[in-house]
């Protein structure tokens, strides 16, 4: 899979994504992460890529014409499934999204700034909004590094096990149940015994009672659905 990453601050995003899974992901080709530092795209003298909103508002906007001249250059190159754009006014970003996304080739994310972005972007530029919660960031690389490392590490190969992803919390609308390591025991604190007993559909039944027993005490709504 390969996502393209529209930027200001492309550091924000390579730092973070540059290591540990992520990191290996895309050392082994299996993820393909290009970042886009959007100034190289302006024409401005001075590489800048906002200016004053019509209309009198406060803030700066980006504008339309370097935003454009990327996506059609990378749009020239490959074909995109879709072209993102991180706005706390998008869609939730949740696990059935990113399973979905996880699915697609290419994907572009344009990462918004200042105000935001010159709306005309939005409606001729943009298949997508995604928001990854009900709270503004100062800009969108945040969001865009949570979204591609969610998708990420869904793509075939990317976990070392492969059934790891699909225990997740909420892969099935559940919280995941308790899990622990060695010792058995420490400081009087026991691992419950039927973990421990080897008894695999025993084992399994606790795994899934745990399961239900902590979405409804910590997310009643996730049952719900
Ligand atoms: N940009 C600013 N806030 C955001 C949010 N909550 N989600 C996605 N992009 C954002």
């Amino acid at each position: 899979m390969r996502i393209d990453i529209i930027t200001v601050l492309p550091e924000m995003i390579e730092r973070t994504l540059n290591c540990s899974i992520i990191g290996r992901a895309q050392e082994r080709g299996l993820l393909e992460l290009r970042l886009h530092q959007l100034r190289d795209y302006s024409t401005d003298k001075w590489k800048r890529v906002d200016d004053y909103p019509f209309g009198g508002e406060p803030g700066m906007v980006m504008q339309i014409e370097p935003i454009d001249r990327i996506i059609t250059e990378l749009k020239s190159e490959r074909e995109y499934d879709d072209v993102i754009y991180t706005s706390p006014d998008g869609q939730k970003f949740d696990q059935p999204m990113a399973n979905e996304l996880s699915l697609l080739s290419n994907i572009i994310i344009l990462c918004g700034h200042y105000k935001g972005i010159d709306y005309r972007i939005r409606e001729h530029l943009i298949t997508r909004e995604i928001s990854i919660g009900d709270y503004v960031l100062t800009g969108g690389e945040l969001a865009a590094a949570v979204m591609t490392d969610a998708i990420a590490r869904l793509i075939p190969g990317v976990l070392n096990d492969a059934g790891s992803a699909l225990s997740d919390t909420f892969q099935d609308n559940l919280l995941a149940p308790p899990i622990y390591t060695r010792p058995a025991e420490y400081k009087g604190w026991r691992v419950p015994d039927v973990l421990l007993s080897g008894h695999e559909a025993n084992i399994a039944k606790w795994r899934m009672e745990q399961a239900l027993e902590r979405t409804k005490r910590l997310r009643p709504d996730l049952l719900e659905d």
